[in-house]
Formats: C-alpha cells, structure tokens, sequence
C-alpha cells in the first residue's frame, strides 16, 4: 500500500491550480522540515502521501524509520534510512502520516488504504503525531469530502454481527469493503476484514470510536480522535496550511 506517487510530469500547474500530487509533497516535506531532527525515531504509516515524507527524510535526515508495512522496506533502504521497529524502539519521537479526511478538530478518518490498527498503534506510541495530506482532505466535518465511510478493522467471523450491531447503535450502513477484482473481501495486514460504515449523519466521534470498540470482534477503527498534534495541508495555490 505504499505506493510510488504518481509525479506530475511538465508544468506544476494544472488550470491554474496545483495537482494533488505536487500538494502531497508540498505538505510531506513541510511537515518533515519542521517536526523532524537529525537521529530521531520516527514512525511513518502507509498511503501515497508518506512516501514524499520518505523521500525528503531520506535526503535530509539521518533517522530511524518505524513503518506500518513491510512495503515500505524498500523505499527506506533505497533512501539510505535506517529501519527500526517497536520492539527496538517502542518510543517514538515523532510519527508522521496520511489520512482521508481531516475535520476542523483535527479528527481523523484513516484506512482508505486498508491500513489502520497498525497506524494507529504506530501514532499512539509518538510523542508527536503530524498528519499530512492534499487539500482534498481538509474537510470542517468528517464525511463532506470522504464518501466511503469510516473504516472498521474486524475479526473475519464476526464481521455480519458487528456490522449489524454498527447499523442498529449508530445508523448508516457497514459494508463488507470487497477486492477490486470482486474476488473476495479486502483482507487488512493483520488478516482481518474491513467494514466501511457510511454514516448517516454527524457524530460525537470519540464517544462512537469507544463504542465501537466495544463490539465484540471489532479489532479498530479509522477514527483516529484526539491523536493528531498538527495537520498539514498542501494547497492548490501552492500553499501549506497548517492546523
Ligand atoms: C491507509 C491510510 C492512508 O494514510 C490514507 O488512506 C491516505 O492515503 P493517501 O496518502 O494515499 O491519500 O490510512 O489505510
């Protein structure tokens, strides 16, 4: 899931605005200039937005690298960084990462990518948790940019009765997420399924992340509330917002 960006070839501008991918890196190397120092333990999650964040680590930092996939093994050694883990370094200064959607609380939806509980622990064990994304993501309430849902991590067996259980509690539906080629449902890195629970309506989220939690079978959820220190943004005018 940490995909190589697709880098915008030619001109930086597109109709006068800037491509998410070029506010990607806008944000990514922002965020690493200014949170990030010389021989830190930094965490580093998945999506195509953490990779600008490797990229400008690997050219301007010596660090350690704690990752959420294994697919990131090879951009960090590519980029000369050191790899680390949990067990070596179960502390960690500063965990940067992406996410879905961003609201005016700095409350996060994650897990697009199937990747979340692993995040998530990832960011839990940072002193600081920088968030970076697109101005796709800015957002003042979750669900008016990000259309899919909040992402659920569940034990395979129980995923019919939690996501009846998410439906009766909260509303909404939350739907078995499905491979692309249809041929099963997404299984997560820690061989677990995915529910993505379109909501119906504005919630109070750290009371619904707990209660969801709760449910037996749920392992966790893409809600990440009260976690994220600073957001940000790369802009379409070339801009970064921080929040
Ligand atoms: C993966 C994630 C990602 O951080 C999130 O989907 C953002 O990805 P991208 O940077 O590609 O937009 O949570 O499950």
């Amino acid at each position: 899931h940490l995909k190589e960006p697709t880098l915008c070839s030619g001109s930086r501008r597109h109709h006068g605005t800037l491509m998410a991918e070029e506010a990607k890196k806008l944000a990514a190397y922002a965020a690493v200039d200014t949170h990030i120092q010389n021989n830190q333990v930094v965490g580093v999650g998945s999506g195509s937005t953490i990779v600008y964040a490797v990229d400008r680590l690997g050219k301007t930092k010596i660090c350690f690298l704690s990752i959420v996939l294994i697919q990131a093994r090879q951009l960090i050694l590519q980029h000369g960084l050191t790899l680390s883990d949990l067990e070596r370094h179960p502390e960690l200064d500063v965990a940067i990462d992406g996410a879905d959607e961003v609201d005016a609380a700095l409350t996060l939806i994650k897990g697009g990518g199937g990747c979340l509980t692993q995040e998530k622990i990832v960011a839990g064990c940072a002193k600081h948790f920088i968030v970076i994304a697109d101005y796709r993501k800015d957002s003042k309430a979750l669900g008016q940019q990000w259309k899919k849902g909040v992402p659920v991590e569940v034990i395979p067996m129980a995923y019919v009765p939690v996501s009846r259980a998410i439906a009766r509690r909260f509303g909404g539906e939350a739907v078995l997420r499905m491979a692309v080629s249809k041929a099963g449902p997404v299984v997560t890195d820690n061989s677990n399924f995915i529910l993505d629970w379109k909501f119906e309506h504005a919630q109070k989220w750290k009371e619904v992340n707990t209660a969801i939690k709760m449910i037996p079978g749920v392992v966790e959820t893409g809600l990440f509330v009260g976690m994220a220190e600073r957001v940000y943004f790369g802009m379409e005018d070339g801009s970064v917002k921080t929040r």
